[in-house]
């Protein structure tokens, strides 16, 4: 028994792909699901599907970026289950391109999504995090391509850096509450995600256009071996184990093992060098 059994788990995204993945895997565990996505029907056929299961269910639709449809969500939520022990803040868009030609309306979109969209998600079911018995965990969503950053897609790229480091604070700040924060790294995964971005992309900010050479560069810097690409399901199979465990980082699939320390190698060098520079000039001004 993992303890979940019971409890409700909120899922944002779990319209499609990963965070529909996540509401499954929940969903086996016992719990009670709340399938939140901007796409009304997506949420509400993933509800559905669970509960033909036996899943206690609902679908609602959220913007992650409105914080007031996330507050209508919790409302309801306390309503119908009192408090929740997991919050899965995934919603992230996709927006392809070289950085200079990333726009203002681009950034905005990205930003307002990704980042202000995964702290509004967290702030409106902190209450009812805190609130409930027994496990309580903050899964959030980032990518591998946050540790392994590529060409074409640094807007997006610098989002999934912002949810790292949310995330590394956050487990800080919740430390005495008891509540886990796991960021999860999947690599490339068989799912919706250019298309349901393009399509929540508000239209006030303009088209989402991706172009060929992007995605060419995107697929040739995508890594090699053959679990470049999996599907959420596999993505995930470890994820409530980690969680549970209380696991800082998931990285799901994908083998880019030298590239991570190759970048954390550099970090940590250019620490010594600091520290060797300032001791040799310490030397100097003592002698
Ligand atoms: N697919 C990949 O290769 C990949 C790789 C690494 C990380 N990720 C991340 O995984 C997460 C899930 O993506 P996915 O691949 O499952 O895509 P997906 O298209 O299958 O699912 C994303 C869901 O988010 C919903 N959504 C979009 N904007 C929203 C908003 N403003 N408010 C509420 N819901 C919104 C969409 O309607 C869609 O149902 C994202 O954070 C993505 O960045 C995906």
């Amino acid at each position: 028994m993992s303890g979940l059994q019971g409890g409700t788990a909120v899922v944002t995204g779990a319209g499609s792909g990963l965070g529909a993945a996540m509401a499954d895997a929940f969903a086996a565990e016992g719990m009670a699901v709340v399938a939140l996505d901007i796409n009304r029907e997506a949420a509400e056929s993933v509800a559905a599907g669970l509960e033909a299961g036996g899943a206690p269910a609902v679908g609602r639709a959220v913007d992650v970026a409105d914080r007031e449809t996330l507050d209508a969500a919790a409302a309801e939520v306390a309503a119908r289950f009192g408090s929740c022990n997991v919050v899965a803040a995934n919603v992230g868009v996709m927006q392809f391109g070289p950085l200079e030609r990333i726009t203002a309306d681009d950034w905005q979109w990205l930003l307002s999504v990704n980042v202000v969209g995964t702290a509004n998600t967290v702030n409106a079911f902190l209450p009812l995090l805190r609130a409930a018995d027994g496990p309580r965990h903050i899964v959030l969503t980032s990518s591998m391509a946050a540790l392994v950053p590529t060409p074409r897609q640094g807007a997006y790229i610098t989002t999934k850096f912002a949810i790292t480091g949310y995330g590394d604070v956050l487990r800080q700040e919740l430390a005495e509450d008891g509540i886990g924060v796991t960021v999860v790294f999947p690599s490339g995964m068989m799912t919706t995600h250019l298309e349901s971005s393009r399509a929540a992309r508000p239209s006030a900010l303009g088209e989402s256009v991706t172009r060929d050479e992007d995605l060419e560069v995107v697929v040739a810097t995508a890594g090699t071996g053959d679990d470049v690409v999996t599907t959420p399901d596999d993505a995930i199979a470890d994820l409530v184990t980690d969680m549970l465990a209380g696991e800082p980082y998931v990285v799901t699939h994908g083998s880019r093992a030298a590239e991570i320390r190759a970048r954390h190698r550099a970090i940590e060098d250019a620490h010594a060098r600091m520290r060797d520079a300032r001791d040799r000039r310490a030397a100097r001004e003592a002698r």
